[in-house]
């Protein structure tokens, strides 16, 4: 079976490993029923030239769970975090050591090996929403029907219900879908975040990274997108930043305190 990770991994890597088996690119097939590891990060640092955000990490995490990653501000959460979809990679001064090796479509792929070519497929397998909402130029719609469009190719009516899919997950449906042709700019700041969540689940990933995802929502909508992450986590691995000890407690399966960029 052609899965989308045989895609990921170039033939010629593939075939490098049977000559020098390691560890890398891909620890063997195993199937999601026989293994309910989501990740194995082993000795992972990330340093910002020569300072290190991230200190020799490790950690083992399961699929269909929520893991919080909390600690102090600048003590390596958004980093590591980032490390799970490679986009650290994006930072001229950032040098990464040790594996990741993560669980995509029942398979353990260490994701440190792959090309700069097959990252977008990586990112799209494993979305991120970021702490500050980036929006895309343009309107509401553009935000969710562009990323669908350019990344999947999906367009016309199936790009139509997961718009609105997607926004009903993130709680946004019934404040938009009068204005889905209004700049995306003139949201309010929690429903910017909201549309940023929204746009992350159009792409229909498998593992979904988010950067304190309530942190500038009302008590109210921070329920909703709660109880939302909640059920995510049926279809989903979640890997989340929280700084709410409470939100912790509600969500966490797992949790992960970095100081200082280590794991305490
Ligand atoms: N692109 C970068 N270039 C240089 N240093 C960086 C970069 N990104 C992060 N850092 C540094 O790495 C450390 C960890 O930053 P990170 O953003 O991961 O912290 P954080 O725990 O998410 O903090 P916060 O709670 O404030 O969001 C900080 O010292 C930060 O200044
Ligand atoms: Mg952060």
């Amino acid at each position: 079976m052609q899965t989308v990770i045989n895609k990921l991994i170039p033939s010629k890597l593939s075939s490098a490993n049977s000559v020098k088996p390691k560890k890398s690119i891909i620890s063997l097939a195993v199937p999601r029923s026989a293994s309910d590891t989501l990740a194995n990060v082993s000795n992972l640092s990330i340093y910002f030239d020569e300072v290190a955000a991230v200190n020799n990490v490790n950690l083992a995490l399961k699929t269909n769970q929520i893991h919080v990653l909390c600690g102090a501000s600048g003590s390596g959460k958004t980093t590591l975090l980032r490390a799970f979809n490679r986009l650290n990679d994006e930072f001229d001064n950032c040098h990464t050591q040790g594996e990741i090796a993560l669980d995509i479509r029942g398979e353990l792929v260490s994701i440190n090996d792959l090309t700069a070519k097959q990252l977008p497929k990586l990112r799209r397998r494993v979305g991120m929403v970021f702490q500050h909402p980036m929006l895309l130029p343009g309107t509401i719609a553009d935000n969710l029907l562009l990323p669908l469009n350019v990344s999947c190719n999906i367009k016309g009516s199936e790009a139509q219900q997961r718009l609105e899919k997607s926004l009903k997950q993130a709680a946004l449906w019934d404040e938009v879908k009068a204005r889905l042709n209004a700049p995306a700019a003139s949201l309010s700041g929690g429903q910017q975040q909201r549309l940023c969540l929204a746009r992350t689940l159009a792409l229909e990933p498998e593992i979904l990274l988010l950067d304190e995802p309530t942190a500038s929502l009302d008590p109210a909508t921070t329920e909703e997108i709660e109880q939302l992450i909640l059920q995510l986590k049926r279809d989903y691995s979640i890997i989340m930043v929280s700084h709410s000890k409470q939100q912790t407690q509600r969500l966490a399966d797992s949790i992960s305190y970095l100081e200082h960029g280590r794991l305490v």
